[in-house]
């Protein structure tokens, strides 16, 4: 009887520890997608949930806790991950009570039939100009975890994700090291948590990012993740990098191995590249885009997993940046242009994120924007904006600069026709030419579109901007 019971006992358990840790890198492994919400045309969460279903996506990370959103994925099996918004951050950390009500609000309803898994506190944080909030960025943290625990949510893990500019020194990949301005202040006592919570360094890492600050160093396909086409070795350690993401990956390992925590877990909190830009950015297209997120899947979804060089034996989770192109967010074109999906649902390329897919059968149209646009390029305004608006940001243009507006005044040259999309895109022409140089955009909240054609007719001449 006992001894039935022994072989019994002794059978199930190395069969349940198989059976677990197979599970847990399987869901590791697949990538999960960023559903951001800055849209004012975007699907409802049902619709969204039922499209991420069908990318494959083994998780969802939230930029909030929308209940709706959050409704919508009861009972699926796709993991989730809340953040609580940057602007609280400071009265968290003083406040347990407030801690306790964010939580009892934003997770107690919904756990565990919607799977939260991760509560993430604020975004980028060191990336925003306010630093009385960094400082406050750990002791939330502790304070929402106190939450999760006195809540019993024992699944639950909490982080805070950051942009590589967390890094002040990437490269060689052997030399990464934290902000010397941060490194004692934030990043040690993060680490900390991290390791005494199990839970993972959160960043957000695009290798489109780091070419374009440097196409003529960076190869594109070293960025793409094309294989076998670069290589690069570290003059120090000679560890062997074939692609930028690995490379970058590493000098976050790098860095946090200086600080004493060599074996912290990253967890790719963002990654992607975009499928359209401006005309005066590069490399933002469809086939890039396609590319570069097959790649990555592919490259996260490796049987047997694999790591980094240094690190040739970590599984890293993630989340593809993401699910929709977003019409309202705001600085150059790409940003709003980094969606799996348009706003109507469709796909702009076939990609599945499960990484079972191996080959993908439509053809992707040629980039013709990897190589700066060379010629001038003028600011008009958007066909089918808010009048008002559009009015407001006429008024505005024409309020800065040197005679920014003189042509359109009544019997200017550029006057007629005396309508106002006319006399804004002479005004948006006219403000970027002065401007651009000094960090001026032609954005105006969406209502402004750059162009390669050339509205200037008769002795109506618009200012452009060349490259
Ligand atoms: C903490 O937050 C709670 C809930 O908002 C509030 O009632 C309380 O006054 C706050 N305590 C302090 C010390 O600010
Ligand atoms: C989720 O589904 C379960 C089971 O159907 C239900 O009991 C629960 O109320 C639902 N939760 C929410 C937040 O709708
Ligand atoms: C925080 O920012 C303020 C104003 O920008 C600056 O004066 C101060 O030195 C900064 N503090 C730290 C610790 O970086
Ligand atoms: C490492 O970075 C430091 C600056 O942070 C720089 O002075 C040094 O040259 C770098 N080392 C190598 C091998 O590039
Ligand atoms: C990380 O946590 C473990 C316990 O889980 C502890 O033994 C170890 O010392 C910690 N590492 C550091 C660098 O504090
Ligand atoms: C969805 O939007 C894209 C981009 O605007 C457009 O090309 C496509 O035709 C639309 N598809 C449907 C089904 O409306
Ligand atoms: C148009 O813009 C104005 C000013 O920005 C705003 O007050 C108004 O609500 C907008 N109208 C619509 C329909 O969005
Ligand atoms: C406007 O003119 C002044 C004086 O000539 C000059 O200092 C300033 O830089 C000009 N501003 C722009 C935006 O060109």
């Amino acid at each position: 009887m006992s001894q039935t019971h022994k072989i019994g006992f002794i059978w199930f358990i190395p069969l349940l520890c198989f059976l677990v840790s197979t599970s847990n890198a399987e869901i590791a492994a697949k990538p999960g997608v960023n559903y951001g919400q800055l849209g004012n045309n975007l699907p409802h969460p049902e619709t969204s949930v039922e499209l991420i279903k069908t990318l494959k996506a083994g998780r969802v990370k939230l930029y909030d806790a929308n209940p709706k959103i959050l409704k919508a994925l009861n009972k699926t099996d796709i993991q989730v991950s809340v953040m609580v918004p940057n602007e609280i951050i400071i009265e968290i950390a003083k406040n347990q009570t407030l801690a306790d009500e964010w939580i009892s609000t934003n997770v107690v309803p919904f756990y565990p039939h919607t799977k939260i898994r991760y509560v993430l506190v604020g975004n980028e944080i060191l990336s925003q100009p306010d630093n009385v909030t960094w400082f406050n960025l750990v002791p939330a943290m502790i304070r929402i975890r106190k939450s999760l625990v006195s809540f019993r949510l024992r699944k639950v893990k909490v982080s805070t994700p950051l942009a590589m500019d967390c890094l002040e020194t990437s490269f060689p990949p052997s030399n990464g090291t934290f902000r010397s301005g941060v490194t004692e202040s934030v990043i040690r006592p993060l680490l900390e948590f991290i390791n005494g919570t199990k839970s993972f360094f959160f960043i957000d890492v695009y290798t489109y990012f780091a070419w374009v600050a440097n196409p003529a160093e960076i190869k594109l396909d070293y960025a793409l993740l094309e294989p076998g086409k670069t290589r690069y070795t570290d003059p120090v350690t000679k560890l062997v990098y074939t692609n930028l993401l690995e490379q970058m990956l590493d000098a976050l390992f790098f860095a946090m191995r200086r600080v004493g925590y060599p074996n912290s877990r990253i967890f790719i909190a963002e990654t992607g590249w975009p499928n359209g830009c401006d005309v005066d950015q590069i490399g933002g297209n469809i086939y890039n885009a396609a590319t570069y997120n097959r790649n990555v899947v592919k490259w996260l979804t490796r049987k047997p997993a694999r790591g980094t060089p240094l690190k040739p034996t970590v599984v890293f989770p993630s989340f593809i940046f993401a699910l929709y192109n977003e019409n309202q967010k705001t600085g150059p074109g790409t940003e709003r242009h980094f969606g799996l999906l348009y706003p109507n649902g469709t796909s702009i390329y076939e990609i599945d994120l499960s990484g079972k897919t191996e080959e993908y059968k439509k053809a992707l149209p040629a980039p013709t924007n990897n190589e700066p646009y060379k010629g001038p390029i003028w600011c008009m305004a958007a066909r089918g904006v808010n009048v008002t608006a559009l009015a407001g940001a006429l008024s505005y243009a024409c309020g800065q600069g040197n005679g920014t507006c003189d042509p359109i005044q009544s019997g200017g040259k550029c006057f007629r026709p005396n309508v106002l999309r006319w006399h804004a895109s002479y005004a948006f022409s006219s403000y970027w030419a002065q401007f651009k140089k000094a960090g001026g955009s032609c954005y105006f909240n969406g209502l402004a579109v750059q162009t390669t054609e050339n509205p200037s007719f008769g002795s109506c001449k618009f200012p452009s901007v060349t490259l």
